[in-house]
C-alpha cells in the first residue's frame, strides 16, 4: 500500500497551490494613480472610497454602503447605530471571531453566546430564541465561511422581540440567501477585506445597510461624528475616525473586478471537490440548505469522524493531509468564549456596573465539537482546477486507506 508523505512516502502533490492575494500591475497601477494624485483620504473630489462604497454595496445588493477600517469597526459601528448601549444583551454565535463578541463591548454591551449547528456552522436559531431576555436588543447571526444564516428564522425571531439584527457578513463577499447577497438583510451589516479575504486591501470594512437613516448614522460614527453637508467642525456625536484611505479603495477596486469570476469558480470547485468526498466514511461536509443560493466558501471545511479513521486524532488527520501537499488546517481550537477575555471577563470596570454571564462555566457542545472534529481546507485551493480538487480527494482517501498506519505512529502528528 502507498505509504503516506507523512511517512516518508510520495506527497499526492509537490505542485504550489495559487498564492493569495491574486494580484497584477493594475493594482500597482492603481497605487501609484493615487500617490501621484496627492489625494489619499477619502476628503477630496472624486473619491475612490466613495466610488468604492457604491459599487461595492450594488455587488451585495445593498443600497448603502460606508466604508471603514476593517470589518471590527464596521461591526461596532454598525451595533452603535443600531442604539446597543450599555447594558443592552447581543446574541452572537460561540463559534466566531473575536469581533462578532467584541463588538458588543465597546458598545458596553453584553455578548450572550449561543450554540451554532453542528452541520451548518451557523447560529442555531432555536438556541437564539431561548437565550432571549427582556434586555436582549440585537442578534449578530455569522454567515460562517459566506454560508448563508437561516435568515427566515431569524428575521421571524427578531421581529417578534423586536431586536435588531446585524449581519457578520465578513465572510459574505458574493454569497446569497434566496439568490440575494449577505449585508443588508438585516438591519445592517459588516464586511472585512482584511488580508485573508477575498477581496482585500490587507484591512478594510464595510458597512451595508438598505436604511437610509441607519446609514447617515453610521457614515456620522465613522466621520468623528460630523454629519454630511454640515459644517467640518459641527461633531453631533461620539463617533469614531474610522475612515478608508484612497489607497484601500483603489486597491478594493481592482479587487472588486475579479470577485464575482473567482466566486463562481470557487463554488463550482467546492460542488465538485464535494462530490469527490462522498461517500468516505469518516469524512461528512456541512449541510447545505436551500437557502444558501450561493456560498463563498472562505474555507471548505470537513466535518471528521476519528472512529471511522480507527482512531486517528483529527490533528493527525490534518497533519497527514498537509504532508500530502494540501493546505489543511484545524480553525479555532476553541470556541470565543474560552478566550482569556471573557473566561475572565477582563472588561475592566464595565464589569462592575453590568452584569456577564459566566464564560468560563459556558458549555456549548456543538462548538466544542467543531473546534474539535472539523479540518478546514483553504479556499485558495478552489481556485485551482479540477485536478487540483481530484488531488483532495486523493489525499483525504489514501490516509483513509492507511488510517491504521497514522493510528500506530501519530506520534510528532500534534506538534
Ligand atoms: C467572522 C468575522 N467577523 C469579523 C471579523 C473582523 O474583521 P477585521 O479583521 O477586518 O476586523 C472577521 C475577521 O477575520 C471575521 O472572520
Amino acid at each position: 500500500m502507498t505509504r503516506l508523505a507523512y511517512h516518508g512516502g510520495t506527497p499526492i502533490r509537490t505542485a504550489p497551490w495559487p498564492s493569495w492575494p491574486i494580484r497584477d500591475e493594475r493594482e500597482i497601477k492603481a497605487l501609484d494613480d493615487v500617490a501621484r494624485s496627492g489625494q489619499w483620504g477619502r476628503l477630496c473630489e472624486n473619491s475612490r472610497v466613495a466610488e468604492f462604497e457604491k459599487k461595492f454595496a450594488a455587488y451585495q445588493d445593498a443600497q448603502f454602503g460606508i466604508a471603514v477600517t476593517n470589518g471590527t469597526a464596521a461591526l461596532t459601528i454598525a451595533l452603535k447605530a443600531a442604539g446597543i448601549d450599555i447594558g443592552d444583551e447581543v446574541i452572537v454565535p460561540g463559534y466566531t471571531f473575536i469581533a462578532t463578541a467584541s463588538c458588543a463591548v465597546q458598545n458596553n454591551a453584553v455578548p450572550v453566546f449561543v450554540d451554532v449547528e453542528f452541520d451548518t456552522l451557523n447560529i442555531d436559531p432555536a438556541a437564539i430564541e431561548a437565550a432571549i431576555t427582556p434586555r436582549t436588543r440585537a442578534i449578530i447571526p455569522v454567515h460562517w465561511a459566506g454560508r448563508a444564516a437561516d435568515m427566515d428564522r431569524i428575521l421571524a425571531v427578531a421581529s417578534k422581540h423586536e431586536l435588531a439584527v446585524i449581519e457578520d457578513a465578513c465572510h459574505g463577499w458574493g454569497a446569497s440567501w434566496k439568490n440575494r447577497k449577505l449585508g443588508a438583510i438585516g438591519d445592517l451589516g459588516g464586511v472585512s477585506f482584511q488580508s485573508s479575504k477575498h477581496i482585500t486591501a490587507g484591512e478594510g470594512g464595510i458597512i451595508l445597510t438598505d436604511d437610509e437613516e441607519l446609514a447617515a448614522k453610521c457614515f456620522s460614527y465613522h466621520h468623528i461624528g460630523r454629519i454630511a453637508g454640515r459644517p467640518f467642525y459641527e461633531h453631533h456625536r461620539i463617533g469614531w475616525n474610522a475612515r478608508m484611505t484612497e489607497f484601500q479603495a483603489a486597491v478594493l477596486l481592482v479587487q472588486l473586478e475579479r470577485l464575482e469570476e473567482q466566486a463562481a469558480r470557487r463554488e463550482a470547485n467546492a460542488v465538485f471537490l464535494s462530490h469527490q468526498l462522498a461517500g468516505i466514511d469518516g469524512i461528512s461536509l456541512p449541510r447545505r440548505e436551500p437557502f444558501m443560493t450561493r456560498i463563498a466558501w472562505h474555507e471548505f471545511r470537513l466535518l471528521y469522524d476519528e472512529a471511522a479513521f480507527g482512531g486517528v486524532p483529527r490533528d493527525a488527520f490534518v497533519a497527514a493531509l498537509k504532508a500530502e501537499g494540501i493546505p489543511a488546517g484545524r480553525g479555532y481550537s476553541h470556541p470565543l468564549y474560552k478566550n482569556p477575555v471573557f473566561a475572565e471577563q477582563r472588561f475592566g470596570r464595565l464589569a462592575e456596573h453590568v452584569q456577564f454571564p459566566d464564560y468560563a462555566r459556558m458549555h456549548l457542545p456543538n462548538c466544542e465539537r467543531i473546534c474539535r472534529d472539523s479540518v478546514t481546507i483553504s479556499q485558495l485551493c478552489l481556485l485551482g482546477t479540477r485536478e487540483d480538487m481530484l488531488d483532495i480527494a486523493r489525499a483525504v482517501r489514501k490516509i483513509k486507506n492507511n488510517a491504521h498506519a497514522l493510528a500506530d505512529r501519530p506520534a510528532h502528528a500534534c506538534a
